[in-house]
Parts: C-alpha cells; sequence; structure tokens
C-alpha cells in the first residue's frame, strides 16, 4: 500500500491565509469594522484592566527574570497599557516601548507616571516600521494575531535582538467560548486566529528556530453584570444586527456564566499559551 506523498506545509502562506480569511469575515459581517484605532473607546480599558491582575505570575515576566541583566536595554514591540514594560523598566537600564495605538499609549503614558518609572521611551509607531535600535532583550506578547504579513516582522525582531528575543501566543482563540454562539447568530463559523503553533512554523521558516515553553493563558474574562457581558460579547461577535441576536447572546450567558469574585465569567477552563524564545550570542 503506498503512503502517497505529503505536501510539506507552507507555514507562512498558511499564517497569511488565517489572517486574511478572518479579517475578511470581520470586514463582510461587522458593521464597525474598520474603526481607525481599534483599542479606541472602552477596548483598552477593558484589557488594562484584566492585564493588571497578572503582574506577580506572568510567565514572561518569569521567564525573563533570571535572563535580565541590570545594564540591559529591553525592547517591547506591541507594549499596550504597560503590563510587561513597567514592571521590566524597575528591573533594567531602559526599556523601549512600541505601540501604535493611541488609546494605549495613553494608558501606557499614565501607568509610567502613577509607577513613578521614568526609563520608558514610548515609540508611537508599528512594527516593522517603526525605527529602533538594537535592544538586549526583545518581547512581543499577543501582538501578531493580525499581522498577515509575518515574516518581515519576525525577521525584524530577530535583527534588533542582541541576546534574547520571547514572543507569546495563545494556544487556542480568544472567543474559545463562544465559538459556537458565533455559528448560531450568523450561521457560519467564526475563522479561526493563528496561533503558538503557527508561529513556531512561520519561525522556523524564516530559519528561526524557536524554544516553545507552555505556559498558562493568564488573562480572564471578567464581567461586571449580565448587561456588561451581553455588551462585550455582542462586539466579540462582530456586533450581530439581527432582532433575535441579543436575545440569543442573553440566554446564553444567563444560563452559562457564573459568578467568581463578586463579577460573573464563563466557568474556569484551564487556558495556555506558547512562550517561543531564542538566544542569539552570547
Ligand atoms: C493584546 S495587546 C497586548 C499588549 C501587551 N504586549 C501585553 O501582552 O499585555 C496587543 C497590542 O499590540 C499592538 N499592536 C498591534 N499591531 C501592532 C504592530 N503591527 N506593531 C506594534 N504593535 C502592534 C496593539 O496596539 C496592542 O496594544
Amino acid at each position: 500500500m503506498s503512503m502517497g506523498f505529503i505536501e510539506p506545509i507552507d507555514y507562512l502562506e498558511r499564517w497569511r491565509q488565517l489572517v486574511e480569511a478572518r479579517d475578511d469575515q470581520g470586514r463582510r459581517l461587522d458593521s464597525q469594522y474598520g474603526r481607525s484605532d481599534e483599542w479606541a473607546g472602552a477596548r483598552a480599558d477593558r484589557f488594562r484592566q484584566l492585564a493588571a491582575h497578572t503582574h506577580d505570575d506572568d510567565p514572561l515576566l518569569a521567564h525573563l527574570r533570571p535572563r535580565l541583566r541590570p545594564n540591559d536595554v529591553v525592547l517591547d514591540v506591541g507594549a499596550g497599557p504597560g503590563r510587561h514594560t513597567i514592571p521590566l523598566a524597575q528591573q533594567v537600564a531602559r526599556v523601549v516601548a512600541v505601540e501604535p495605538s493611541a488609546a494605549m499609549r495613553a494608558h501606557l503614558t499614565e501607568g509610567l507616571t502613577r509607577a513613578g518609572v521614568a526609563n520608558v521611551e514610548v515609540v508611537a509607531a508599528g512594527w516593522p516600521a517603526a525605527s529602533v535600535k538594537p535592544a538586549d532583550v526583545v518581547i512581543c506578547s499577543h501582538v501578531v494575531y493580525g499581522v498577515a504579513d509575518i515574516a518581515p516582522f519576525v525577521r525584524k525582531l530577530d535583527a534588533v535582538t542582541r541576546r534574547h528575543c520571547a514572543m507569546v501566543l495563545r494556544y487556542g482563540q480568544r472567543e474559545a467560548q463562544i465559538l459556537d454562539l458565533f455559528a448560531k447568530v450568523w450561521g457560519e463559523k467564526r475563522c479561526l486566529a493563528p496561533t503558538c503553533l503557527d508561529l513556531l512554523g512561520a519561525l522556523a521558516q524564516v530559519g528561526i528556530l524557536a524554544n516553545l515553553t507552555v505556559v498558562p493563558f493568564t488573562i480572564g474574562q471578567r464581567f461586571p453584570d449580565l448587561d456588561a457581558a451581553v455588551a462585550q460579547v455582542h462586539a466579540d461577535l462582530l456586533n450581530p444586527t439581527s432582532p433575535t441576536a441579543e436575545r440569543i447572546i442573553r440566554e446564553d450567558l444567563a444560563a452559562r456564566l457564573v459568578p467568581i469574585d463578586g463579577a460573573l465569567a464563563f466557568p474556569r477552563s484551564p487556558a495556555y499559551a506558547g512562550l517561543l524564545w531564542w538566544d542569539k550570542g552570547d
């Protein structure tokens, strides 16, 4: 019996197709698609609040701790509200935080002031366009889900890394808890985002043989009440306008959400991320 021939996977093309299919679906279904800054409004603040609980046991910070030296310059690409930038700035000489979203930069600047941190340079640009000098340690956490052209992005991360580079990406999907609901509301499946496994392949294809460490995914969604949960899930479902959508979402959430620490959340199921890292030079 012939085993046949198995085509090799073109990981860079696979990545592009995942990102573009998801983007096309958003453009087709979501009436709010294409806002100039996707983090504008309440989204950046919600992310900051969710991320604020994770400092103490953050797996990326724990991974970096034994690898950092006091004179290091760290580059944080897609720094967001500074979940990693702010604690890292307290351990090294300087952090350069690249962040294209004005809404996120506002939270980052506020966080830096609140923490009394003065050794962070904020670069208002996207990657790979941003112009920065090489850094000892480069990090890029939960940024590349929507980057169709992943090769120049990771090549430039590698090019500006002097000693250590670490990227973090989910194993599963951001919408894992509402994929069935998505299909029920829209009559089609949600196109899936690339995961850390796709990134491992894409990195290998450009010649970067990264290590993969499995870590817990620590940002859990919490909602103050059912109305807030319905509003958030409605947005995560790409803002369906059908008259029955709101009722279907409310009924589903009312049946599934459980109270946790005075808020509502989906019942806990373990979630994981991949920490992809590689060393260079000394
Ligand atoms: C989910 S947040 C993660 C923030 C932070 N790295 C963390 O892990 O807490 C993703 C961030 O990446 C930024 N981002 C998206 N595309 C980017 C790009 N091409 N270059 C740099 N940053 C980008 C977004 O503006 C957002 O602030």
